[in-house]
């Protein structure tokens, strides 16, 4: 039993029961009633499994901004002991990653990979987005008129991301396919509770990716032009005298990146067409207004973001609204819930997407996302030509849900014209 910060005291049984719910499908489909069951409890709550969940946005905003909390890194990994899914390949992999660094090695690779998406970076980009989003849209047309039906998420929602980013980092077309599949795998190492079947999953993908990635670095070594990569490459060589130190380096950075941008906005793509269904009458509206499409993508990813929850360790023992939380301890910061949270947002559970208030979709601090501006380009440009050219599409069938609690996937999203 552990007291919260509302005085009233939480058992760790009864959070099993409603984690359970969370894992099980009906929970995946929708698991805003259980996060407000969860806040209704109290802002920090017992995880069955140590450590402590993170309700409101106040305090999983403020965990995300402060020093005294860290992303676990190789060393907080390596006091896990072994046998255990921190020690993983897969989540050794991940510790290398810039979502596995704390300053000042994070800062350093940080800073290495410049203004990413800048104004001139994406108005470049604006154009091949345009003609991907008419192409895939093409696709569609051509599926429904031969079908009737299609599955939005694997034909559309899933390939946008995998060309824009191809594109931008001249990775072939002929791999895009393996890279979705590797980025599916390696998300369970991320999983809030991963199965053993999921980081054996997670463990092979790890591999195929360290293997690709150390590849592309190897072959643009040979042939430096003036992509992203390129110049990384040409900063490394300025900030690393080992190049073998320097291209391990640019293999996490690139892999990445690469596997950070594709799983998070198909699932902003697929859940948008989802949730606007789901809201006919904001739809309707926005036939006539596609100049709101961005504020559109915004209400999205507050409602239902692709990442519902991330982990932070206590650097120092620390209190968090009236709870005693231990150094090294582990806080689940809920995204989706914070989302959520009333005293942040007026009817928090009304999808309106004529709301402004600015949301955790993106995280928050040093490690916010450095493709969000990417991902907005993306979605509202898909937005827009599925208001163009297909304002009678509809979906046929609830979306299939991949069973994970951190990552959100729609594994199938069947539409129609009507
Ligand atoms: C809708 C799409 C996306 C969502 C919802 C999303 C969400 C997030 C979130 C919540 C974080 C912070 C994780 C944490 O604090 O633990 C993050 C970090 C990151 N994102 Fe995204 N992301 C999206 C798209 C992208 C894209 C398109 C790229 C790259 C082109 C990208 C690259 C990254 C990277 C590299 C990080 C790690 C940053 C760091 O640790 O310093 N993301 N993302």
């Amino acid at each position: 039993m552990e007291p919260t910060a509302a005085g009233t005291i939480v058992d760790r049984r009864s959070m099993v029961s409603l984690m359970s719910r969370l894992r099980a499908s009906r929970g995946q489909a929708d698991p805003y009633p259980i996060y407000a069951e969860l806040r209704s409890m109290g802002d920090v709550l017992p995880a069955p499994w140590g450590g402590h969940l993170l309700l409101s946005h106040e305090l999983c905003d403020q965990v995300l901004r402060s020093r005294t909390w860290a992303t676990f890194d190789a060393e907080w990994r390596a006091r896990q002991g072994e046998g255990n899914r921190w020690s993983a390949p897969a989540s050794r992999q991940l510790s290398k990653t810039l979502q596995g660094l704390n300053p000042p090695h994070h800062t350093r690779q940080r800073r290495s990979l410049g203004n990413v998406f800048d104004r001139n970076t994406l108005t470049g980009l604006q154009p091949f987005v345009a003609q991907a989003v008419e192409d895939l849209l093409d696709r569609l047309s051509g599926q429904l008129r031969t079908n009737g039906e299609a599955d939005f998420s694997a034909l559309v929602g899933e390939d946008l991301p995998v060309a824009t980013i191809g594109h931008w980092l001249k990775l072939p077309q002929a791999d895009h396919a393996l890279l979705r599949e590797l980025t599916h795998g390696q998300a369970y190492a991320q999983e809030l509770l991963p199965s053993a079947s999921q980081l054996a999953q997670a463990n092979a993908a790890a591999e195929g990716l360290r293997e690709y990635f150390t590849a592309v670095v190897a072959e643009r070594r040979r042939s430096l032009g003036d992509d992203a990569l390129s110049n990384w490459i040409r900063t490394w060589d300025e900030l690393e005298p080992d190049r073998e130190v320097a291209d391990e380096t640019l293999y996490h950075l690139v892999m990445f990146i690469v596997i950070a941008s594709l799983e998070t906005t198909s699932t902003l793509l697929s859940n948008m067409v989802w949730l606007l269904d789901q809201h006919p009458r904001q739809r309707a509206w926005l036939l006539d207004h596609p100049e709101a499409a961005p504020n559109a993508v915004e209400e999205v990813l507050r409602y239902d973001p692709p990442i519902h929850l991330t982990t932070r360790v206590a650097t120092e023992d620390t209190v968090l609204s009236g709870v005693r939380i231990a150094r090294d301890e582990v806080v689940h910061v809920m995204i989706a819930a914070a989302n959520h949270d009333p005293d942040q947002f007026v009817d928090p559970d009304t999808f309106d997407i004529g709301r402004t208030a600015a949301h955790l979709g993106f995280g928050g601090g040093i490690h916010y996302c450095i493709g969000a501006a990417l991902a907005r380009v993306e979605a509202t440009e898909l937005l827009q030509g599925l208001i163009r050219r297909f304002p009678t599409l509809r979906v046929t069938t609830p979306p299939l849900w991949e069973p994970r609690m951190a990552f959100r996937r729609l594994t199938a999203l069947h539409v129609a014209e009507r």
